[in-house]
């Protein structure tokens, strides 16, 4: 009540001076002058035109949804832009260990119907996703149902499979306890609803409802591209079936569901990967070295340690690194909003004063962004003095959250979570006017 009271007041001073000079009521916020330069702002307290403002890209990187391709027109856009995210590779590798090791530490009592064939179902994130894409690759490889595609693992669904015939996978081979099973992917598919939305928990917990009622018996694993989705099926048929389920992103939920039998989960280090996404913004809008309190301890003792990132300089890119969440450590992980202590001492506000800063999340209801990352940044925001405006999007159009950027001349940088990794042109067409 009382901020729409403020800004209806605000916009009756206004009225006057706006009249003339052909700015609507969305320009109100730069005072009205309009000089043609970039650079008016009311909130933001530089005097840097947008384009050469500091720019991070978080989660989704700038690449070719079809080929992977980096975008490095978007990654290079200024001398102040870098990308965040974690090493998808890695990543991968260790959820394609944790599952086929959980497989032979178990073989006695996997195979649920003795058929000799051990069946896991796939839900997969986002097709067009890099992410995605590497952990369904990571999954194939490690339990041996890969097939190549253009020189690289195919990770297109496969629908579903329960005769072996798929062309996308094949069967796989492992033997334990002196005995040979095949190991086969009974079903995958793309977990995306019917409005758009990739990465949908509801409809993995659909897909497990269909899959169990008609072929229930076979599956013996379910592995998901994520925490969401794999809670999501977890709730709604494995956990009862006592099926284990392993999951991406060591969302609180998915780590406590460890003690009920949920098989495990990937943690991205999002608590490194948020103090990344900041503290980059923070150093590019401080005109300090970048790696100051990352690679390099800051005045306050701030820094990481090599055994939990990496730098591509190459491609501007920071990645996190992943670690395995299993019955055995899941303790350690119970909190995954708690900042990360070496890069936990607040800022001074005096060589580091506040700035506005312009964030967005795809999509407000994506189990990962907004139970586990955004947390984590609010909690980095305050120490390194950003003041963050959080917007949420629909997972659908970028419009949706495009159109909530409307006077980029407000803040002083910016951190933009894409809905798809092609459309980075769309923020920084904004961003070049
Ligand atoms: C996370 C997913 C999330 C996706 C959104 C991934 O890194 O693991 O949980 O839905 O990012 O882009």
């Amino acid at each position: 009540m009382k901020k729409k009271f403020i800004s209806m007041a605000m916009a009756a001073v206004l009225g006057l001076s706006l009249v003339g000079c052909g700015s609507g009521p969305d320009n109100a916020s730069s005072g009205g002058k309009d000089n043609g330069s970039s650079s008016n702002s009311k909130g933001s307290s530089s005097e840097v035109a947008n384009k050469d403002k500091p720019l991070v890209w978080f989660n989704r990187q700038p690449s070719n949804s079809s080929t992977g391709e980096l975008d490095m027109d978007a990654l290079s856009y200024n001398d102040k832009t870098y990308y965040v995210g974690f090493d998808a590779n890695q990543g991968a590798e260790l959820q394609g260990t944790m599952v086929s090791d959980y497989i032979k530490n178990n073989i006695d009592k996997i195979d649920r119907n003795g058929d000799g064939v051990i069946g896991y179902v796939l839900a997969i994130g986002d097709i067009g996703h890099n992410d995605s894409i590497a952990r369904t690759r990571g999954v194939r490889k490690a339990l041996g149902t890969s097939v190549e595609k253009d020189g690289d693992i195919n990770s297109e669904p496969v629908g579903t499979n329960t005769d072996g015939s798929a062309s996308s996978v094949k069967d796989g081979e492992i033997e334990a306890g002196g005995k040979k099973y095949v190991v086969r992917e009974l079903a995958s598919q793309e977990m995306k609803n019917s409005a758009g939305a990739t990465w949908d928990a509801a409809t993995a917990g659909n897909a497990i409802g269909t899959w169990s009622s008609s072929f229930g018996d076979s599956i013996d694993i379910v592995v998901s591209n994520n925490d969401g989705m794999g809670m999501s099926m977890f709730n709604a048929w494995s956990k009862d079936n006592k099926v284990p389920t392993f999951g991406y992103d060591a969302n609180n939920d998915a780590v406590a569901a460890i003690a009920d039998g949920y098989g495990g989960t990937i943690s991205q280090h999002a608590d490194v990967q948020a103090y990344l996404t900041l503290r980059v913004l923070r150093n590019a809008l401080d005109g300090v070295e970048i790696d100051s309190g990352i690679g390099k301890e800051d005045e306050a003792g701030n820094v990481l340690s090599e055994d939990v990132y990496v730098y591509d300089s190459e491609h501007r890119s920071y990645y996190a690194l992943n670690v395995a969440v299993t019955a055995e450590n899941y303790k350690d992980f119970t909190d995954s909003t708690k900042v990360f202590d070496p890069v936990s001492k607040q800022l001074d506000s005096g060589s580091h004063p506040s700035k506005k800063v312009w964030l967005n999340i795809y999509n407000a209801s994506d189990n990962f962004l907004s139970a586990t990352y955004q947390p984590l940044l609010q909690n980095y925001d305050d120490l390194l003095n950003l003041e963050i405006d959080y917007i949420g999007g629909d997972g659908q159009t970028e419009s949706n959250i495009t159109n909530r950027l409307g006077n980029p001349g407000q803040y002083d940088a910016f951190a933009v979570n894409m809905v798809k990794t092609d459309n980075a042109a769309s923020y920084t067409a904004l961003l070049n006017q």
